[in-house]
């Protein structure tokens, strides 16, 4: 199977978020890449349930939502509300995990764990079970437009290792610093989905970077 990208509108046009989110629309893209920061979890504050529900309203694909937040369990109802698909939480900012992620499930969501940089994928191994997307951060949650640290492609093989061993299902996906060059390195360690924000929507032409980043 191709690999599945997902474009992160944190780095679109914000007073221009209808035409962005429609040329995701018709592009290659897989899914919406949705990132939410609570200045707290991390160092910056994106946005919340009225922006991700005019995302919704507009988008024909499903929103793939990377929660930045601490203790994400008292807003779960609320994502699923706003429309979130797939729900990711990072493993750092839940003290219950397990119940965090059945808590998504029970509300109609898929489920996926993000690992900052700094965290072994190991951990994983008594929740993999239950969790249908591992989110390797290949760098610090916060900004866009970082530099891809390179230790996550070590990272994409032992949580392909991982999920292969526990019998899951889940997929692997990778966010930051994704371009041509990292993305097809990537591809090669066995991602699945490809998240990608500057890259594509700094580039001259983002639907033909959306569809050679497809074509990888
Ligand atoms: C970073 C966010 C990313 C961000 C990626 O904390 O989780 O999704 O939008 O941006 P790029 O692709 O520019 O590194
Ligand atoms: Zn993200």
């Amino acid at each position: 199977m191709s690999v599945l990208i997902s474009p992160s509108v944190l780095s679109c046009d914000f007073a221009n978020i209808q035409r962005d989110i429609e040329m995701i629309n018709s592009s290659d893209a897989d899914w919406l890449h949705v990132d939410v920061m609570d200045g707290v979890f991390v160092p910056n504050i994106s946005f919340g349930f009225p922006v991700i529900s005019a995302i919704k309203k507009h988008a024909k694909k499903p929103l793939d939502v990377h929660l930045m937040i601490k203790d994400p369990d008292k807003y779960i109802t609320e994502f699923a509300k706003a429309g979130a698909d797939i729900l990711t939480v990072h493993y750092e900012a839940c003290t219950h995990l397990h119940r965090t992620i059945h808590f998504i499930k029970e509300n109609g969501m898929k489920a996926g764990v993000a690992l900052n940089p700094h965290t072994p994928v190991d951990i994983l191994q008594d929740i993999v079970h239950d969790i249908d997307l591992v989110l390797i951060m290949s760098v610090n949650p916060g900004f866009g437009g970082q530099k891809f640290i390179h230790n996550a492609l070590l990272k994409v093989e032992q949580a392909k290792n991982l999920i292969h061993r526990c019998g899951s299902h889940a997929v692997v996906e990778v966010d930051g610093g994704v371009n041509l060059q990292t993305g097809a390195e990537l591809v090669k360690a066995g991602a699945d989905v490809l998240v990608a924000g500057s890259f594509v929507f700094n580039s001259q032409d983002p639907v033909k970077t959306i569809s050679d980043l497809k074509k990888l």
